[in-house]
């Protein structure tokens, strides 16, 4: 008997059924109304998220202030209590609740380099507007480190057997994951913007 044990849950799918359209052309629009706005989070962004902009830095508590992202905020925490029931999460009577939400903007050649999300246990990205050949979110095997003289695996190996998979970037879809699961988005290589938004949730 061989038995997959200690899985790492990721979790992708489609924020709701249908009528998304007019939703994230709203939303891709109040996205690049705040960048054009947040003149700290352009500064932060020349540093820190070299050719893009994201209000992580500045403007991180976008559901408290836009009505936009309070109604995303009600339709993820959905799915986060799903993902949480899916982990068998003993959450001690205590409330799932989004800390942080703020936008990711990557025009052509932006990138993201590898991280993880501290202070939280779930986070995830919602995909607003993506381009043909956009990036999508590349997930690093967290024990990749301790596999020491491991042969590498069959470039046919199945998903779960490789050390990095990739879930395509899909307007719509919102990816869930546990918030210490490190992750990157590879260099943008067409020529249009990739808008997200992330946030990142907490038990208390
Ligand atoms: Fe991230």
């Amino acid at each position: 008997m061989i038995r997959a044990t200690f899985p790492t849950l990721i979790y992708s799918e489609p924020l709701v059924r249908s009528g998304l359209g007019r939703f994230n052309a709203e939303l891709a629009a109040e996205c690049r109304a705040l960048r054009d706005f947040d003149e700290a989070g352009r500064k932060w962004s020349l540093k820190n998220y070299p050719g893009g902009y994201t209000s992580y830095a500045s403007m991180n508590e976008l559901h408290r202030f836009s009505s936009t992202f309070a109604l995303l905020e009600k339709r993820i925490t959905g799915h986060v209590h799903r993902f949480a029931r899916a982990l068998e999460l003993d959450l001690r009577g205590r409330t799932i609740r989004m800390t942080d939400f703020w936008v990711n903007i990557m025009p052509a050649s932006a990138a993201h380099s590898l991280h993880l999300h501290p202070l939280s246990f779930v986070s995830g990205t919602y995909y607003v507007v993506t381009p043909k050949g956009c990036p999508g979110i590349k997930f690093e095997d967290p024990r990749l480190d301790r596999f020491m003289a491991a042969p590498p695996r069959l470039p046919t190996a199945k998903s779960a057997n490789r050390s990095h998979v990739t879930y395509p970037a899909k307007a719509g879809n919102l990816v869930l994951f546990e918030s210490w699961l490190r992750h990157e988005v590879s260099q943008n290589r067409v020529d249009a913007e990739r808008i997200s938004v992330s946030f990142n949730y907490n038990w208390s």
